[in-house]
Protein backbone atom coordinates (compact mmCIF):
# COMPACT_ATOMS: atom_id res chain seq x y z
CA UNK A 1 0.00 0.00 0.00
CA UNK A 2 1.76 3.33 -0.85
CA UNK A 3 1.64 6.35 1.14
CA UNK A 4 -0.01 9.64 0.07
CA UNK A 5 2.19 12.23 -1.66
CA UNK A 6 0.01 15.37 -0.96
CA UNK A 7 0.09 18.00 -3.98
CA UNK A 8 0.19 21.51 -3.32
CA UNK A 9 -0.38 24.24 -6.42
CA UNK A 10 1.08 27.47 -6.25
CA UNK A 11 0.22 28.43 -9.48
CA UNK A 12 -2.04 31.32 -8.11
CA UNK A 13 0.95 32.59 -5.87
CA UNK A 14 3.92 31.75 -6.68
CA UNK A 15 3.45 31.20 -10.38
CA UNK A 16 1.59 34.67 -10.41
CA UNK A 17 4.96 36.29 -9.02
CA UNK A 18 6.28 35.58 -12.90
CA UNK A 19 7.04 39.25 -14.33
CA UNK A 20 3.45 39.76 -16.53
CA UNK A 21 1.86 36.59 -15.38
CA UNK A 22 -0.57 38.38 -12.98
CA UNK A 23 -4.38 36.97 -12.85
CA UNK A 24 -7.68 39.08 -12.27
CA UNK A 25 -9.96 37.60 -9.77
CA UNK A 26 -12.16 35.56 -11.80
CA UNK A 27 -9.16 34.14 -13.80
CA UNK A 28 -8.13 32.84 -10.75
CA UNK A 29 -11.30 31.28 -9.72
CA UNK A 30 -11.20 29.57 -13.03
CA UNK A 31 -7.94 28.23 -12.64
CA UNK A 32 -8.72 26.92 -8.75
CA UNK A 33 -11.71 25.49 -10.53
CA UNK A 34 -9.51 23.35 -12.92
CA UNK A 35 -7.55 22.38 -9.95
CA UNK A 36 -10.09 21.19 -7.86
CA UNK A 37 -11.21 19.42 -10.86
CA UNK A 38 -7.88 17.66 -11.03
CA UNK A 39 -7.58 16.93 -6.69
CA UNK A 40 -5.22 19.15 -6.41
CA UNK A 41 -4.98 18.70 -2.26
CA UNK A 42 -4.19 22.07 -1.50
CA UNK A 43 -4.25 25.45 -4.02
CA UNK A 44 -2.15 28.28 -2.48
CA UNK A 45 -4.39 31.26 -3.75
CA UNK A 46 -2.35 34.13 -3.27
CA UNK A 47 -0.87 36.67 -0.57
CA UNK A 48 -3.42 38.04 0.83
CA UNK A 49 -1.82 41.39 2.34
CA UNK A 50 0.02 42.09 -0.72
CA UNK A 51 -3.36 44.14 -2.42
CA UNK A 52 -6.83 44.92 -1.92
CA UNK A 53 -7.01 42.72 -5.38
CA UNK A 54 -4.87 40.12 -3.94
CA UNK A 55 -7.21 39.78 -1.11
CA UNK A 56 -10.15 39.31 -2.42
CA UNK A 57 -8.81 36.90 -5.06
CA UNK A 58 -7.83 34.28 -1.65
CA UNK A 59 -11.81 35.75 -1.04
CA UNK A 60 -13.10 34.28 -3.87
CA UNK A 61 -11.63 31.39 -4.32
CA UNK A 62 -12.08 30.42 -1.18
CA UNK A 63 -15.96 30.98 -1.33
CA UNK A 64 -15.76 29.26 -4.95
CA UNK A 65 -13.68 26.16 -4.02
CA UNK A 66 -15.18 23.43 -1.88
CA UNK A 67 -12.71 20.13 -2.11
CA UNK A 68 -9.69 20.81 -2.42
CA UNK A 69 -7.98 23.09 1.05
CA UNK A 70 -7.27 26.93 0.23
CA UNK A 71 -4.08 28.29 1.85
CA UNK A 72 -3.13 31.66 2.04
CA UNK A 73 0.10 32.93 2.42
CA UNK A 74 1.47 35.36 4.88
CA UNK A 75 5.37 36.40 6.35
CA UNK A 76 6.03 36.20 9.73
CA UNK A 77 4.48 39.19 10.54
CA UNK A 78 1.35 39.82 12.42
CA UNK A 79 -0.64 41.78 9.63
CA UNK A 80 0.31 39.31 7.03
CA UNK A 81 -1.33 36.85 8.89
CA UNK A 82 -4.56 38.45 9.96
CA UNK A 83 -4.92 39.19 6.73
CA UNK A 84 -4.58 35.88 5.36
CA UNK A 85 -7.11 35.10 8.10
CA UNK A 86 -9.44 37.06 7.26
CA UNK A 87 -9.17 36.05 3.65
CA UNK A 88 -9.72 32.24 4.09
CA UNK A 89 -12.84 33.01 6.06
CA UNK A 90 -15.27 31.39 3.18
CA UNK A 91 -12.64 28.51 3.32
CA UNK A 92 -14.05 24.87 3.00
CA UNK A 93 -10.69 24.33 4.82
CA UNK A 94 -8.14 26.62 4.84
CA UNK A 95 -4.20 26.51 5.58
CA UNK A 96 -1.68 29.48 6.59
CA UNK A 97 1.58 29.50 5.05
CA UNK A 98 3.75 31.69 7.37
CA UNK A 99 7.58 32.05 6.31
CA UNK A 100 10.43 33.89 7.59
CA UNK A 101 14.29 33.61 5.92
CA UNK A 102 16.83 31.37 7.83
CA UNK A 103 19.89 31.32 5.11
CA UNK A 104 22.78 33.41 6.43
CA UNK A 105 22.48 36.15 3.51
CA UNK A 106 18.95 36.55 4.06
CA UNK A 107 18.58 36.69 7.64
CA UNK A 108 21.90 39.36 7.43
CA UNK A 109 21.19 41.55 4.47
CA UNK A 110 17.28 41.39 4.16
CA UNK A 111 15.93 40.56 7.31
CA UNK A 112 18.68 42.46 9.46
CA UNK A 113 17.78 39.78 12.21
CA UNK A 114 20.03 37.73 14.48
CA UNK A 115 19.23 34.13 14.28
CA UNK A 116 17.48 33.92 17.67
CA UNK A 117 14.96 36.91 16.90
CA UNK A 118 14.32 34.83 13.29
CA UNK A 119 12.80 32.35 15.83
CA UNK A 120 10.93 34.01 17.87
CA UNK A 121 9.53 35.67 15.19
CA UNK A 122 8.63 32.20 13.19
CA UNK A 123 7.24 30.84 16.50
CA UNK A 124 4.87 33.64 17.30
CA UNK A 125 3.61 34.07 13.88
CA UNK A 126 2.91 29.93 13.94
CA UNK A 127 0.95 30.66 17.39
CA UNK A 128 -0.88 33.41 15.63
CA UNK A 129 -1.78 31.80 12.55
CA UNK A 130 -3.31 29.05 14.79
CA UNK A 131 -5.69 31.16 15.82
CA UNK A 132 -7.54 31.53 12.99
CA UNK A 133 -7.02 27.50 11.76
CA UNK A 134 -5.51 24.53 12.78
CA UNK A 135 -3.48 23.28 9.80
CA UNK A 136 -0.59 26.00 9.64
CA UNK A 137 2.51 25.43 7.16
CA UNK A 138 5.59 27.20 8.09
CA UNK A 139 8.55 27.52 5.63
CA UNK A 140 12.48 28.51 5.91
CA UNK A 141 12.84 30.92 3.15
CA UNK A 142 15.97 29.80 1.59
CA UNK A 143 16.31 26.51 3.46
CA UNK A 144 18.65 25.15 0.87
CA UNK A 145 21.32 27.65 1.61
CA UNK A 146 20.57 27.72 5.36
CA UNK A 147 23.00 25.99 7.85
CA UNK A 148 20.80 22.57 8.43
CA UNK A 149 21.63 22.77 12.52
CA UNK A 150 19.89 26.14 12.19
CA UNK A 151 17.18 24.63 10.10
CA UNK A 152 17.06 21.73 12.90
CA UNK A 153 16.59 24.27 15.88
CA UNK A 154 14.12 26.65 14.08
CA UNK A 155 11.61 23.55 12.84
CA UNK A 156 11.68 21.93 16.55
CA UNK A 157 10.27 25.36 17.89
CA UNK A 158 7.62 26.07 14.91
CA UNK A 159 6.06 22.27 15.55
CA UNK A 160 6.01 23.27 19.22
CA UNK A 161 4.29 26.15 18.51
CA UNK A 162 1.29 24.11 15.98
CA UNK A 163 3.11 24.25 12.66
CA UNK A 164 1.81 20.72 11.39
CA UNK A 165 3.73 20.73 7.88
CA UNK A 166 7.18 22.01 7.22
CA UNK A 167 7.91 23.18 3.83
CA UNK A 168 11.79 23.33 2.97
CA UNK A 169 12.24 25.94 0.13
CA UNK A 170 15.41 25.84 -2.43
CA UNK A 171 14.26 29.52 -3.07
CA UNK A 172 17.07 30.04 -5.34
CA UNK A 173 17.19 26.90 -7.15
CA UNK A 174 20.63 26.08 -6.08
CA UNK A 175 20.77 23.02 -4.29
CA UNK A 176 21.16 19.20 -6.45
CA UNK A 177 19.49 16.28 -6.09
CA UNK A 178 21.66 14.02 -4.33
CA UNK A 179 22.49 17.07 -1.65
CA UNK A 180 18.67 17.99 -1.47
CA UNK A 181 17.41 14.62 -0.38
CA UNK A 182 20.12 14.36 2.23
CA UNK A 183 19.26 17.60 4.00
CA UNK A 184 15.49 15.88 4.20
CA UNK A 185 16.58 13.23 5.62
CA UNK A 186 18.76 14.30 7.84
CA UNK A 187 16.09 16.76 8.97
CA UNK A 188 13.53 14.11 9.68
CA UNK A 189 16.19 11.93 11.69
CA UNK A 190 17.63 14.93 13.48
CA UNK A 191 14.62 16.97 14.52
CA UNK A 192 12.93 15.34 17.89
CA UNK A 193 9.57 16.21 16.81
CA UNK A 194 10.08 15.27 13.18
CA UNK A 195 7.25 12.53 13.46
CA UNK A 196 4.29 15.36 14.18
CA UNK A 197 4.36 17.53 11.31
CA UNK A 198 4.82 16.66 7.29
CA UNK A 199 7.91 17.81 5.22
CA UNK A 200 6.99 19.12 2.23
CA UNK A 201 9.06 20.74 -0.21
CA UNK A 202 9.26 23.94 -2.77
CA UNK A 203 11.88 23.89 -5.54
CA UNK A 204 12.51 26.67 -8.20
CA UNK A 205 13.96 25.77 -11.11
CA UNK A 206 17.20 27.94 -11.71
CA UNK A 207 19.42 24.75 -12.68
CA UNK A 208 16.47 22.94 -14.54
CA UNK A 209 16.45 20.80 -11.10
CA UNK A 210 13.31 21.19 -9.51
CA UNK A 211 11.23 18.53 -10.29
CA UNK A 212 15.20 16.29 -9.62
CA UNK A 213 14.72 17.71 -6.54
CA UNK A 214 11.69 17.53 -5.36
CA UNK A 215 11.56 13.61 -6.60
CA UNK A 216 14.89 13.54 -4.43
CA UNK A 217 13.17 14.70 -1.36
CA UNK A 218 10.44 12.35 -2.08
CA UNK A 219 12.10 9.58 -1.72
CA UNK A 220 13.87 10.61 1.25
CA UNK A 221 10.50 10.99 3.21
CA UNK A 222 9.23 14.36 1.89
CA UNK A 223 5.39 14.10 1.53
CA UNK A 224 3.95 17.04 0.32
CA UNK A 225 5.18 18.97 -3.13
CA UNK A 226 5.34 22.30 -3.51
CA UNK A 227 4.20 22.88 -7.68
CA UNK A 228 3.17 24.98 -10.33
CA UNK A 229 1.19 23.79 -13.77
CA UNK A 230 3.92 24.03 -16.42
CA UNK A 231 6.06 24.71 -14.23
CA UNK A 232 5.32 28.43 -13.77
CA UNK A 233 6.78 30.50 -11.39
CA UNK A 234 9.87 33.38 -10.75
CA UNK A 235 12.57 33.40 -12.70
CA UNK A 236 12.97 29.54 -14.31
CA UNK A 237 10.40 28.98 -12.56
CA UNK A 238 9.06 25.90 -9.89
CA UNK A 239 9.15 22.34 -10.05
CA UNK A 240 6.14 20.92 -12.75
CA UNK A 241 2.68 19.47 -10.85
CA UNK A 242 2.50 17.23 -14.02
CA UNK A 243 6.02 15.86 -14.19
CA UNK A 244 6.05 15.63 -10.46
CA UNK A 245 2.99 13.49 -10.50
CA UNK A 246 3.67 11.59 -13.44
CA UNK A 247 6.58 10.29 -12.51
CA UNK A 248 5.56 9.39 -9.25
CA UNK A 249 3.04 7.51 -10.99
CA UNK A 250 4.50 6.52 -13.58
CA UNK A 251 7.54 4.80 -11.61
CA UNK A 252 5.49 3.27 -9.07
CA UNK A 253 8.40 0.68 -8.81
CA UNK A 254 10.66 3.66 -7.32
CA UNK A 255 8.25 5.63 -5.15
CA UNK A 256 6.30 4.48 -2.13
CA UNK A 257 3.91 6.93 -2.70
CA UNK A 258 1.09 8.13 -5.27
CA UNK A 259 -0.94 11.13 -5.60
CA UNK A 260 -5.08 11.82 -5.56
CA UNK A 261 -4.51 13.44 -8.88
CA UNK A 262 -7.07 13.11 -11.53
CA UNK A 263 -4.24 13.39 -14.28
CA UNK A 264 -7.26 13.21 -17.38
CA UNK A 265 -7.45 17.05 -16.33
CA UNK A 266 -3.58 18.20 -16.55
CA UNK A 267 -3.52 19.41 -20.31
CA UNK A 268 -6.54 21.22 -19.66
CA UNK A 269 -5.34 22.99 -16.41
CA UNK A 270 -1.71 23.42 -18.44
CA UNK A 271 -3.86 25.00 -21.74
CA UNK A 272 -6.22 27.23 -18.82
CA UNK A 273 -3.03 28.34 -17.36
CA UNK A 274 -1.45 29.20 -20.58
CA UNK A 275 -3.86 31.05 -21.88
CA UNK A 276 -4.75 32.94 -18.77
CA UNK A 277 -0.92 34.07 -18.18
CA UNK A 278 0.05 33.89 -22.23
CA UNK A 279 3.11 32.08 -20.99
CA UNK A 280 3.68 29.59 -23.72
CA UNK A 281 4.23 25.94 -23.45
CA UNK A 282 7.09 25.17 -25.28
CA UNK A 283 6.46 22.23 -27.74
CA UNK A 284 9.17 19.63 -26.26
CA UNK A 285 7.73 20.39 -22.49
CA UNK A 286 7.23 17.00 -21.00
CA UNK A 287 3.87 15.71 -20.34
CA UNK A 288 2.04 18.93 -21.58
CA UNK A 289 4.13 19.97 -24.95
CA UNK A 290 2.44 19.99 -28.24
CA UNK A 291 5.19 17.32 -29.41
CA UNK A 292 5.14 15.15 -25.87
CA UNK A 293 3.74 11.91 -27.18
CA UNK A 294 3.79 13.07 -30.43
CA UNK A 295 5.94 9.92 -32.79
CA UNK A 296 8.10 11.83 -35.31
CA UNK A 297 10.42 8.97 -36.45
CA UNK A 298 9.06 6.29 -39.06
CA UNK A 299 10.94 4.14 -36.94
CA UNK A 300 9.76 5.27 -33.86
CA UNK A 301 5.80 4.91 -35.37
CA UNK A 302 6.30 1.78 -36.15
CA UNK A 303 7.40 0.87 -33.05
CA UNK A 304 4.95 2.12 -31.51
CA UNK A 305 2.32 0.76 -33.73
CA UNK A 306 3.29 -2.51 -33.09
CA UNK A 307 3.15 -2.29 -29.46
CA UNK A 308 2.80 1.55 -28.04
CA UNK A 309 5.15 0.33 -24.95
CA UNK A 310 8.31 -0.24 -27.63
CA UNK A 311 8.26 4.26 -27.09
CA UNK A 312 6.07 5.09 -25.09
CA UNK A 313 6.43 4.99 -21.25
CA UNK A 314 2.75 6.72 -20.39
CA UNK A 315 -0.21 6.84 -22.54
CA UNK A 316 -1.41 10.47 -24.17
CA UNK A 317 -4.63 10.13 -22.92
CA UNK A 318 -4.01 9.86 -19.51
CA UNK A 319 -2.94 13.09 -19.13
CA UNK A 320 -5.84 14.67 -20.87
CA UNK A 321 -4.50 14.53 -25.16
CA UNK A 322 -7.05 13.43 -27.51
CA UNK A 323 -9.81 14.10 -25.13
CA UNK A 324 -10.84 17.35 -26.71
CA UNK A 325 -14.29 16.97 -27.87
CA UNK A 326 -16.59 19.09 -29.96
CA UNK A 327 -18.80 20.32 -26.94
CA UNK A 328 -20.92 23.07 -28.84
CA UNK A 329 -21.64 24.06 -32.29
CA UNK A 330 -23.60 26.61 -34.23
CA UNK A 331 -27.30 25.01 -33.09
CA UNK A 332 -26.22 24.97 -29.19
CA UNK A 333 -28.93 27.03 -27.31
CA UNK A 334 -27.84 29.35 -24.29
CA UNK A 335 -29.14 26.91 -21.36
CA UNK A 336 -26.20 24.12 -22.90
CA UNK A 337 -23.71 26.92 -23.05
CA UNK A 338 -24.39 28.16 -19.76
CA UNK A 339 -24.47 24.41 -18.38
CA UNK A 340 -20.75 23.82 -20.59
CA UNK A 341 -19.63 27.01 -18.70
CA UNK A 342 -20.38 26.05 -15.25
CA UNK A 343 -18.96 22.66 -15.56
CA UNK A 344 -15.82 24.12 -16.26
CA UNK A 345 -16.18 26.64 -13.76
CA UNK A 346 -17.27 29.92 -15.21
CA UNK A 347 -19.94 31.74 -13.98
CA UNK A 348 -21.69 34.75 -14.61
CA UNK A 349 -22.06 38.18 -12.05
CA UNK A 350 -25.45 38.73 -14.43
CA UNK A 351 -27.50 37.58 -17.56
CA UNK A 352 -26.34 40.49 -19.53
CA UNK A 353 -23.05 39.38 -19.13
CA UNK A 354 -24.16 35.63 -20.06
CA UNK A 355 -26.12 37.20 -23.10
CA UNK A 356 -22.83 39.37 -24.05
CA UNK A 357 -20.83 36.00 -24.03
CA UNK A 358 -23.19 34.14 -25.54
CA UNK A 359 -23.46 36.25 -28.79
CA UNK A 360 -19.87 36.44 -29.09
CA UNK A 361 -20.08 32.71 -29.08
CA UNK A 362 -22.68 32.47 -31.85
CA UNK A 363 -20.36 34.75 -34.20
CA UNK A 364 -17.67 32.52 -32.76
CA UNK A 365 -20.16 29.41 -34.23
CA UNK A 366 -20.51 30.86 -37.11
CA UNK A 367 -17.46 31.57 -38.53
CA UNK A 368 -15.85 28.37 -36.73
CA UNK A 369 -18.35 24.92 -36.71
CA UNK A 370 -17.15 22.68 -33.73
CA UNK A 371 -16.23 25.05 -30.72
CA UNK A 372 -14.17 23.35 -28.21
CA UNK A 373 -13.81 23.77 -24.38
CA UNK A 374 -10.43 25.53 -25.02
CA UNK A 375 -12.53 28.22 -27.38
CA UNK A 376 -15.17 29.02 -24.59
CA UNK A 377 -12.11 29.49 -22.70
CA UNK A 378 -10.48 32.19 -25.15
CA UNK A 379 -14.22 33.40 -25.39
CA UNK A 380 -14.64 33.94 -21.81
CA UNK A 381 -11.17 35.65 -20.90
CA UNK A 382 -11.47 37.84 -24.09
CA UNK A 383 -15.25 39.15 -23.21
CA UNK A 384 -14.23 39.52 -19.79
CA UNK A 385 -12.76 43.21 -19.44
CA UNK A 386 -10.85 44.18 -16.90
CA UNK A 387 -11.70 46.86 -14.15
CA UNK A 388 -10.72 50.54 -14.74
CA UNK A 389 -10.79 49.59 -18.40
CA UNK A 390 -9.78 52.37 -20.80
CA UNK A 391 -9.35 51.49 -24.43
CA UNK A 392 -11.70 49.80 -26.17
CA UNK A 393 -11.71 48.66 -30.09
CA UNK A 394 -13.56 50.16 -31.94
CA UNK A 395 -12.96 48.73 -34.96
CA UNK A 396 -10.31 47.62 -37.56
CA UNK A 397 -8.96 47.67 -40.75
CA UNK A 398 -6.45 46.36 -42.89
CA UNK A 399 -4.97 46.12 -46.20
CA UNK A 400 -2.30 43.05 -47.03
CA UNK A 401 -1.50 42.74 -50.75
CA UNK A 402 1.88 41.39 -52.78
CA UNK A 403 4.00 43.95 -53.67
CA UNK A 404 2.02 47.14 -51.78
CA UNK A 405 2.38 48.24 -48.43
CA UNK A 406 0.09 47.10 -45.91
CA UNK A 407 -2.17 49.52 -43.59
CA UNK A 408 -4.21 49.60 -41.14
CA UNK A 409 -7.02 51.90 -40.07
CA UNK A 410 -7.50 51.55 -36.48
CA UNK A 411 -10.43 53.42 -34.76
CA UNK A 412 -10.19 53.24 -30.33
CA UNK A 413 -12.13 54.83 -27.72
CA UNK A 414 -9.94 56.04 -25.15
CA UNK A 415 -11.46 57.19 -21.81
CA UNK A 416 -14.16 57.61 -23.70
CA UNK A 417 -12.98 59.49 -26.48
CA UNK A 418 -13.09 57.76 -30.16
CA UNK A 419 -9.79 58.38 -32.48
CA UNK A 420 -9.16 57.12 -35.65
CA UNK A 421 -5.64 56.84 -37.26
CA UNK A 422 -4.19 54.56 -40.27
CA UNK A 423 -0.79 53.60 -40.40
CA UNK A 424 1.43 51.77 -42.69
CA UNK A 425 3.79 48.80 -41.44
CA UNK A 426 5.81 46.12 -42.30
CA UNK A 427 2.44 43.86 -42.09
CA UNK A 428 -0.77 44.07 -41.06
CA UNK A 429 0.16 43.58 -37.13
CA UNK A 430 2.99 45.80 -37.49
CA UNK A 431 0.58 48.48 -38.53
CA UNK A 432 -2.34 47.77 -36.55
CA UNK A 433 0.55 48.49 -33.26
CA UNK A 434 1.47 51.26 -34.83
CA UNK A 435 -1.42 53.17 -35.37
CA UNK A 436 -2.71 51.92 -31.65
CA UNK A 437 0.05 53.30 -30.10
CA UNK A 438 -0.24 56.22 -32.16
CA UNK A 439 -3.53 56.75 -30.53
CA UNK A 440 -2.98 55.78 -27.05
CA UNK A 441 1.21 57.19 -26.98
CA UNK A 442 1.91 54.99 -23.78
CA UNK A 443 5.41 54.15 -24.53
CA UNK A 444 5.56 50.55 -23.68
CA UNK A 445 8.48 48.12 -25.46
CA UNK A 446 6.97 45.47 -27.16
CA UNK A 447 9.15 42.59 -25.51
CA UNK A 448 7.55 39.22 -26.94
CA UNK A 449 4.61 38.65 -29.61
CA UNK A 450 3.51 35.23 -30.15
CA UNK A 451 0.97 33.66 -32.24
CA UNK A 452 -1.01 30.34 -31.43
CA UNK A 453 -3.95 28.02 -32.88
CA UNK A 454 -5.90 27.06 -30.30
CA UNK A 455 -7.09 24.29 -31.84
CA UNK A 456 -6.13 22.56 -34.61
CA UNK A 457 -7.48 23.43 -38.26
CA UNK A 458 -6.58 26.74 -40.36
CA UNK A 459 -10.31 27.74 -38.95
CA UNK A 460 -8.92 27.85 -35.19
CA UNK A 461 -8.90 30.92 -33.21
CA UNK A 462 -5.69 31.95 -33.07
CA UNK A 463 -4.18 33.17 -29.53
CA UNK A 464 -1.90 35.99 -29.30
CA UNK A 465 0.33 36.61 -26.47
CA UNK A 466 1.97 40.21 -26.28
CA UNK A 467 3.93 40.95 -23.43
CA UNK A 468 4.83 45.00 -23.13
CA UNK A 469 7.37 46.59 -20.70
CA UNK A 470 7.18 50.41 -19.29
CA UNK A 471 9.46 51.38 -16.33
CA UNK A 472 10.70 47.92 -15.12
CA UNK A 473 7.05 47.41 -14.94
CA UNK A 474 5.91 44.20 -17.47
CA UNK A 475 2.48 42.77 -18.40
CA UNK A 476 0.96 40.20 -20.46
CA UNK A 477 -2.24 40.68 -22.91
CA UNK A 478 -4.11 38.00 -24.50
CA UNK A 479 -6.70 38.00 -27.16
CA UNK A 480 -8.56 35.12 -29.73
CA UNK A 481 -10.28 35.58 -32.94
CA UNK A 482 -10.50 34.01 -35.98
CA UNK A 483 -8.38 36.06 -38.06
CA UNK A 484 -5.12 36.92 -36.34
CA UNK A 485 -4.74 40.64 -37.02
CA UNK A 486 -7.79 41.40 -35.08
CA UNK A 487 -6.53 38.75 -32.02
CA UNK A 488 -3.30 40.31 -32.25
CA UNK A 489 -4.77 44.09 -31.45
CA UNK A 490 -6.69 42.96 -28.98
CA UNK A 491 -3.80 41.49 -26.97
CA UNK A 492 -2.26 44.46 -27.52
CA UNK A 493 -5.31 46.02 -26.35
CA UNK A 494 -5.43 44.26 -23.65
CA UNK A 495 -1.84 44.72 -21.82
CA UNK A 496 -1.93 48.79 -22.90
CA UNK A 497 -5.00 48.50 -20.46
CA UNK A 498 -3.29 46.51 -17.93
CA UNK A 499 -0.31 49.31 -17.80
CA UNK A 500 -1.93 51.91 -17.61
CA UNK A 501 -3.82 51.09 -14.25
CA UNK A 502 -1.35 51.62 -11.47
CA UNK A 503 -0.67 48.83 -9.17
CA UNK A 504 0.40 48.97 -5.59
CA UNK A 505 1.41 45.50 -4.96
CA UNK A 506 4.15 44.17 -2.28
CA UNK A 507 6.13 40.81 -3.01
CA UNK A 508 6.29 38.54 -0.46
CA UNK A 509 10.09 37.71 -0.70
CA UNK A 510 11.17 41.34 -1.28
O1 LIG B 1 10.60 30.16 -2.86
C1 LIG B 1 10.28 30.37 -1.68
O2 LIG B 1 11.06 30.31 -0.75
C2 LIG B 1 8.87 30.70 -1.45
C3 LIG B 1 8.44 30.69 -0.02
C4 LIG B 1 7.47 31.75 0.28
C5 LIG B 1 7.95 29.32 0.32
O3 LIG B 1 8.11 30.89 -2.36
ZN1 LIG C 1 8.95 30.04 -4.25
Amino acid sequence: MSEKLIIFDTTLRDGEQSPGASMTKDEKVRIAKSLERMRVDIIEAGFPIASVGDFEAVQAVANAVTDSRICGLARALDNDIDRAGEALKGANASRIHTFIATSPIHMKMKLRMEPDQVIENAVKAVKRARRYTDDVEFSPEDAGRSDPDFLCRILEAVIDAGANTLNIPDTVGYNLPHQFGQLIFDLRERIPNADKAVFSVHCHNDLGLAVANSLSAVLNGARQVECTINGLGERAGNAALEEIVMAVRTRQDMFNVDTNIDTTQILAASRLVSGVTGFVVQPNKAIVGANAFAHEAGIHQDGVLKSRETYEIMRAEDVGWNANRMVLGKHSGRNAFRSRLEELGIEFDSETDLNATFRRFKELADKKHEIFDEDLQALVSDTNTLENERICLISLKVCSETGETPFATVTLSVDDEESQVEMEGGGPVDAAFRAIEQIVKSGTELQLYSVNNITSGTDSQGEVNVRLEKGGRIVSGQGADTDIVIASAKAYINALNKILVPVDRAHPQV
